[in-house]
């Protein structure tokens, strides 16, 4: 089975958030499972840098419209997964990150960028790719590369199946219909099964018509989006394509995210060595300016600060928390009244509470180590890694039970315990009142230290390795083929 992977980021290069922990981690998991695959992306400068011997493979000229010229640069990373980077530099060799400029607003020409990537992974998989090598799947990610299945069908044409996976459904690609010249689209395209969208044009509208499969990050998000409340309008098409649609949760990059190997950890441990997670508190608290209490839990977050993520919930309980007592750690950065909300926080409790604004790819790991519970009451959640990364370092999450963290924590209450199910606390309602009832509830169970560590057991006894996701991916690839 030969895969054309198509993405807008990949770890540990480039990376915003969860897509890019998949995009690196879910191809090494397809090899095992015995695919081909090969993974196209942008060439940005960190990975110019982190590639600087790739191979010119082609050169791609002009595929219409304002869409460049561009070439293709072959590598491979430490695993052994191919790389295809497109090059061109014109739309990708800028600072910032893959969609926002330095300044934090979007790049202006994001349709261009990504209508290339798009249509790049369409060429690659039809009958004209200049490559020897044909992939018999194209499988796009996000609305990134939502044209591409688009493309395929009815401009690049080609015996590959197309499968797009909804990472999340939040972002869309929507944009006015002044860029369909530009992506080489004309009136032909424009129409309700096409790409326009409510008036203006959706890359990812375009994917999620016309992939052979549809697949999202976890089963309860798949059911999710097919109602009016998560639906974010796509609902109705959504249902339409119901049977091709599959939830398929993540996995955790186990070379990563592992803390009796992590790197960057003061005291690596297992569960069978659960005292030396304290020192990774010790000197989390050390590293953070906080006092060294060993006599309050420590509540952490690492995110994305957005309103999917419910962190505004959470500032507005911080007196709350810090009373209970606890501390608190946080790591993040996204809307500028939520960054100014918690560095007030911070300063208002000195030693109690340390906010670092920024992305740290360490600390995240340090965070999800030094940590007793680890803070993630999304309004929605695709599927979430941070509440799986906590999982597997006994860290126990706190979650609303929404998508991916409805699918993996498990609320504590004596017979789930027992059962050996329990890991985490789970807060049914959206509002900061029950946030901090159910924070205050887990702080009181932390002090109850058998309770505690059986909680920590099960929670670090959960597979949530990549194999059995990367099995259902093949299998759905296979049944591409089976009819
Ligand atoms: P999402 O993709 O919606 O942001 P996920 O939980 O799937 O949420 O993945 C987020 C990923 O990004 C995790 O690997 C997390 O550790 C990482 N991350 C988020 N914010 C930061 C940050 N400020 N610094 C370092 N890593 C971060
Ligand atoms: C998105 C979602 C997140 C998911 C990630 C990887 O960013 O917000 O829930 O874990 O993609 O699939």
């Amino acid at each position: 089975m030969k895969v054309l992977f198509t993405t807008s980021e990949i770890a540990p290069w480039v990376k915003t958030g969860g897509l890019g922990d998949v995009a690196g981690a879910l191809p090494v998991a397809l090899r095992q499972a015995g695919c081909d695959v090969r993974v196209l992306v942008p060439r940005y400068p960190a990975l110019r840098a982190a590639f600087p011997d790739a191979g010119h493979l082609v050169h791609l000229p002009w595929m219409g419209g304002h869409l460049p010229g561009a070439d293709l640069y072959a590598a491979q990373t430490p695993e052994g997964v191919s790389l295809l980077l497109l090059d061109c530099p014109m739309l990708f060799e800028r600072p910032g990150n893959p969609y926002l400029a330095p300044e934090g607003h979007d790049w202006l020409d994001n349709p261009l960028r990504f209508g290339l990537l798009s249509r790049v992974a369409a060429r690659l998989a039809s009958h004209a790719s200049p490559l020897d090598w044909r992939p018999d799947v194209l499988h796009c990610h996000d609305w990134q590369t939502g044209l591409a299945p688009y493309y395929l069908r009815f401009y690049e044409h080609g015996a590959a199946k197309s499968v797009m996976t909804i990472h999340n459904l939040a972002f869309q690609g929507d944009f006015s219909s002044d860029v369909m010249g530009q992506l080489a689209l004309g009136e032909s395209d424009w129409h309700m099964d096409g790409v326009e969208y409510y008036g203006g044009m959706s890359f990812l509208k375009a994917g999620l018509r016309h992939a052979d499969k549809l697949t999202t990050v976890s089963p309860s998000y798949a059911r999710e989006i097919q109602t009016k409340v998560e639906g974010m309008g796509m609902q109705g098409l959504l249902q339409a394509r119901a049977p091709d649609l599959v939830g398929i949760l993540n996995g955790i990059d186990p070379a990563a995210w592992n803390p009796a190997t992590d790197v960057h950890l003061a005291a690596p441990y297992d569960r069978d060595h659960l005292a030396d997670k304290q020192l990774n508190k010790q000197a989390l608290q050390r590293e953070m300016g906080l006092a060294e209490r060993s006599d309050c839990p420590l509540f952490g977050i690492v995110s994305r600060l957005t309103y999917q993520k419910g962190l505004d919930l959470v500032a507005a309980i911080g007196d709350g928390l810090i009373q209970l007592p606890a501390q608190l750690v946080v790591l993040g950065s996204g809307s500028h009244e939520l960054e100014a909300a918690y560095r007030q926080l911070a300063a208002r409790y000195p030693g109690q509470v340390a906010v670092t604004i920024g992305f740290n790819e360490g600390l995240a790991h340090r965070i999800e180590a030094g940590a007793d519970i680890f803070l993630m009451p999304s309004r929605f959640e695709p599927c979430g890694l941070n509440q799986m990364y906590s999982l597997a370092y006994g860290t126990l999450p706190l979650v609303r039970p929404t998508g991916g963290l409805a699918d993996t924590v498990v609320n504590y209450s004596e017979l789930a315990l027992h059962e050996g199910r329990a890991n985490g606390f789970v807060c049914n309602a959206a509002n900061p009142q029950s946030i901090l009832g159910t924070a205050a509830w887990a702080a009181g169970m932390w002090y109850d230290k058998p309770r505690w560590q059986a909680l920590q057991r099960n929670a670090m006894a959960g597979d949530y390795s990549w194999t059995g996701p990367a099995q259902r991916y093949r299998d759905l690839y296979e049944s591409l083929f089976s009819a």
